[in-house]
């Protein structure tokens, strides 16, 4: 990547598969989500910390990163976010109200780490009503574009209380693009990656 420094970094890599991989599994994704635990944990590893040190070097001192992640993923993408340099700070749970696939328990929630870079000159998070529960409604299956489509209305808090007008926003796995459409709706310069060409031409369309 250049140069650019970003002040804010929202990123949902939902299966951490290197990108060869993701096109195959994005398919599995709707109908198991277990499959993806076939992979070693050494490959995942490997493209995580890849990519979660180019998110601490592109990112600006003091600003945010959210990750969106499930139960599965979630420890070693936090250990992976200490390992990079990244100071976690919360575990954000995305309720998103319907229930989703699986069987036994089946899926409602989906974490967000939310973590700072540098411990010194931290931006606080721009509402004091903040929790960190957000109650979102999940995108129906029929009505997606992408298998792990994230509604906007999820979005649009963290970019609210995590960047301001006129800054610059980065998503590395912009799927269908809701960082891109909430970044043009509140005004903030957004840069994004997007491997598949078809999700990629989605994004840019909204
Ligand atoms: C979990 S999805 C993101 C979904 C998105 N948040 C949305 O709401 O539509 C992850 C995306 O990352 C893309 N991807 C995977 N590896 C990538 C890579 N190395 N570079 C860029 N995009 C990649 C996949 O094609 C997939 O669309």
């Amino acid at each position: 990547m250049s140069d650019i420094k970003f002040s804010l970094l929202l990123n949902d890599v939902h299966m951490i598969i290197p990108p060869y991989l993701y096109s195959y599994l994005a398919v599995l994704t709707v109908v198991s989500h277990i499959r993806h635990w076939t992979f070693s944990v050494a490959r995942k590893q490997k493209f995580s910390i890849m990519w979660l040190k180019e998110a601490y070097r592109v990112l600006k001192p003091g600003r945010h990163i959210y990750v969106f992640i499930d139960w599965r993923m979630y420890s070693l993408i936090f250990h992976l976010m200490k390992h990079v340099g990244f100071q976690i700070r919360n575990c954000i749970v995305w309720d998103k109200v319907n229930m989703g696939m699986g069987w036994q328990y089946r899926y409602r929630h989906e974490f967000i780490i939310f973590a700072v870079k540098g411990k010194s000159k931290v931006r606080r998070i721009g509402s004091r009503a903040a929790t960190d529960i957000l109650r979102v409604p999940r995108i129906s299956g029929n009505k997606t574009i992408h298998p792990t489509e994230k509604p906007t209305d999820v979005i649009k808090p963290l970019v609210l209380n995590s960047s301001l007008e006129g800054e610059h926003i980065v998503d590395f796995f912009c799927g269908s693009g809701p960082v891109k459409e909430v970044a043009d709706e509140t005004g903030r310069l957004f840069t994004g990656f997007e491997i598949d060409p078809e999700h990629y031409s989605n994004a840019i369309k909204r």
